[in-house]
């Protein structure tokens, strides 16, 4: 279904953080959003996933309009778009299983959920989901026990498991080594690839967005500035982009770059499950 935002706006005081933005996109693409610090960015990813409020404009999801959406409606609606966060925001001191389950909150009763009781078939579909990021062996570590890379592919499977038309994800790698950085990027694009899932990314390099996104948006001040494929991604554009530094000089490409060859890096981990892990979580939980 296709997603409109349709001059959308928000003010904080005197400060415009986006300033009516238009954007169209067809279901299933894969969009990073880049711009400097304070562009606007995470404003705009949590105005869609309606954390933030637009003071003008409308937000669209085919015919809904998701920027009036209320109460049930409202909560459908945060199910459909997940939300990943540079900082994983996992719940460190519960289990990887568990943390995953949680996804599943918004598709069953409170009272359920508060018991931590989750069915047979929801265990199988997180441990599925963990075993798609490669990571089913951590299902009974507390998740502030993994590494970053392997909490954010937490985050990931918790995402899934909400059954998901859209997911959000702002800055997925900033806190990430390079390594783990492509296997996250890499799982994100194999999802928007394979299920079809749109994917909107706010990305604080430039080569991560163009090797990943088959389009990609600058923001620059509130205000989109660009808007095509990473061949359209002009010098010129970066600059517009980017800006000039307070001296004047112009914006340099390598100054956003992870500066690792992301395309040279080994694939993510796929390594098989040992035998246990699943019968394990099964069990214990
Ligand atoms: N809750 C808030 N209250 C007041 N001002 C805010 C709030 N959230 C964002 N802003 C302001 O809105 C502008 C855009 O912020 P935003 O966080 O969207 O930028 P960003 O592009 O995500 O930046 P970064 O790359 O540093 O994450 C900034 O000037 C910021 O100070
Ligand atoms: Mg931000």
């Amino acid at each position: 279904m296709r997603f409109q935002l349709k001059n959308v706006t928000r003010r904080f005081g005197n400060n415009i953080a986006v300033d009516s933005v238009n954007v169209d996109i067809p279901h299933g693409q894969m969009v990073g959003v880049i711009g400097r610090s304070g562009a606007g960015k995470s404003t705009l990813l949590r105005m869609i996933n309606r954390l933030a409020d637009p003071t003008s404009g409308s937000i669209h999801f085919g015919d809904s309009e998701v920027s009036g959406l209320r109460g049930k409606a409202l909560r459908n609606w945060q199910r459909d778009c997940a939300m990943i966060f540079q900082q994983f925001n996992l719940v460190p001191r519960l289990d990887v299983l568990t943390n995953v389950m949680l996804g599943r909150l918004n598709h069953r009763s409170t009272t359920l959920s508060l018991l931590g009781i989750f069915t047979y078939e929801e265990r199988l579909m997180a441990i599925a989901a963990l075993e798609r990021l490669g990571i089913e062996q951590t299902a009974m570590q507390p998740a502030g026990t993994l590494s970053g890379g392997q909490q954010q592919r937490v985050a990931i499977a918790r995402a899934l498991m909400q059954g998901p038309k859209m997911i959000l994800a702002d800055e997925p790698i900033a806190s990430l080594d390079p390594l783990n950085a492509k296997i996250v990027m890499d799982a994100l694009r194999d999802i928007n690839e394979r299920e079809g899932i749109t994917v909107i990314t706010n990305l604080h390099t430039l080569d991560t967005a163009r090797h990943y996104c088959e389009r990609i948006i600058g923001m620059a001040a509130g205000k989109v500035v660009f808007d095509g494929s990473p061949d359209e991604l002009t010098a010129a554009a970066v600059q517009e982009i980017y800006g000039a530094d307070k001296h004047g000089a112009g914006i340099d490409e390598s100054m956003t770059s992870t500066s690792i060859n992301v395309a040279n890096l080994p694939t993510g981990e796929t390594a098989s499950p040992p035998a246990s892990a699943k019968s394990m979580a099964l069990a214990r939980h």
